[in-house]
């Protein structure tokens, strides 16, 4: 028997006027049935081309808010995340696919703006930085992207006013910045990390996955099957998981390395070879002209000398 709610199609609305008015109308209901549990607000923020690990966001959101609960999806390609020269005007888009999708999980309302709905005076002057968190690893290759998403989730955050929102541990730099941010900033929403959604030869599902020709998506399991040797390598010490992931990434053809590093899953700092404990191995590759990134956490041992 499916698990699934019962499809219905979520209100789809592009204007803050009309999101507004969908909130006052949920909390007006709610409080006509007092008694019952009143339910969260729950938001799932995504620049569309959902796929399977969006639609498990979902999911989670829908029993996060309870079934008295509002479920919100934004779906936005956010420009001031993207670098000169990357995939802005080419990122897939499907609105109309995305909310078929969306009735099959839950959702009540799909926030799509365009960017002049987000930005209407043009590119904010005043923006959220990710600090140190921002200028490593993704933030060393990709300049300002991790400001560029802050700045937009702490907006749909204040647009969308959540009790709860969720993220994927797929992008796990950024689930960091945003949790970094909540406590840095004071902001009163609780963020819940859901696991990455795999196919099943383990490739991360991605939107850019898209992009990759049949023969780049076989290459392109290189990155999962290094965190595994990675995470396999865990009782050799940081220096082994390290070493054992990297063999499987050189032997890989037609994948160029980015980077691959073993960090402290709350600093974001490298590891040094005696340390134990949670860490997180982190790569990033482009295969052909798309740019991967995968993740694994590791509880690394300390290392005994043979
Ligand atoms: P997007 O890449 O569309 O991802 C939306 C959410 O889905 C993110 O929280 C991401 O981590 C999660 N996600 C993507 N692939 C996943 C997978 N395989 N398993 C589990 N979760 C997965 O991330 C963004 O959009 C943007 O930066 C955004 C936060 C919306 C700000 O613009």
């Amino acid at each position: 028997m499916s698990t699934e709610p019962a499809q219905r199609t979520p209100l789809v609305v592009s204007t803050r006027e009309e999101l507004r008015d969908e909130q006052m109308r949920w909390a007006l209901a709610g409080s006509l049935e007092a008694g019952d549990e009143p339910g969260r607000r729950a938001v799932v923020m995504t620049m569309g081309a959902l796929h399977e690990g969006h639609l498990e966001l979902v999911r989670r959101a829908r029993a996060e808010a309870g079934p008295a609960g509002q479920v919100v999806v934004t779906i936005f390609v956010n420009p001031l995340q993207f670098g000169a020269g990357e995939d802005l005007d080419k990122y897939p888009r499907d609105l109309d696919g995305d909310v078929a999708k969306l009735a099959e999980v839950g959702a009540d309302v799909v926030f799509a703006p365009t960017p002049d709905v987000v930005y209407p005076d043009g590119d904010p002057v005043v923006r959220v930085s990710a600090g140190r968190v921002g200028e490593v690893l993704e933030g060393a290759s990709r300049p300002g992207h991790l400001d560029g998403v802050l700045t937009v989730v702490l907006k749909l955050m204040h647009l969308v006013r959540p009790d709860v929102a969720l993220f994927g541990e797929k992008d796990a730099q950024q689930l960091l910045a945003v949790r970094r941010m909540v406590r840095d900033l004071e902001v009163s929403v609780e963020v819940v990390g859901v696991p990455t959604v795999r196919e099943a030869d383990g490739l991360a599902l991605s939107s850019r996955n898209a992009y990759l020709s049949p023969e780049e998506r076989e290459r392109a399991l290189a990155l999962s099957r290094a965190l595994r040797a990675g995470a396999a390598a865990a009782d050799r010490g940081a220096a082994g998981v390290i070493n054992d992931a990297r063999e499987v990434l050189d032997g890989a053809d037609g994948v160029v390395v980015d980077y691959l590093a073993l960090v402290d899953p709350v600093t974001v700092d490298a590891v040094t070879d005696d340390f134990s404990g949670p860490a997180l191995l982190l790569v990033a590759a482009r295969v052909g002209s798309t740019r991967l990134i995968d993740n694994q956490a590791v509880e690394v041992s300390p290392e005994v000398q043979r």
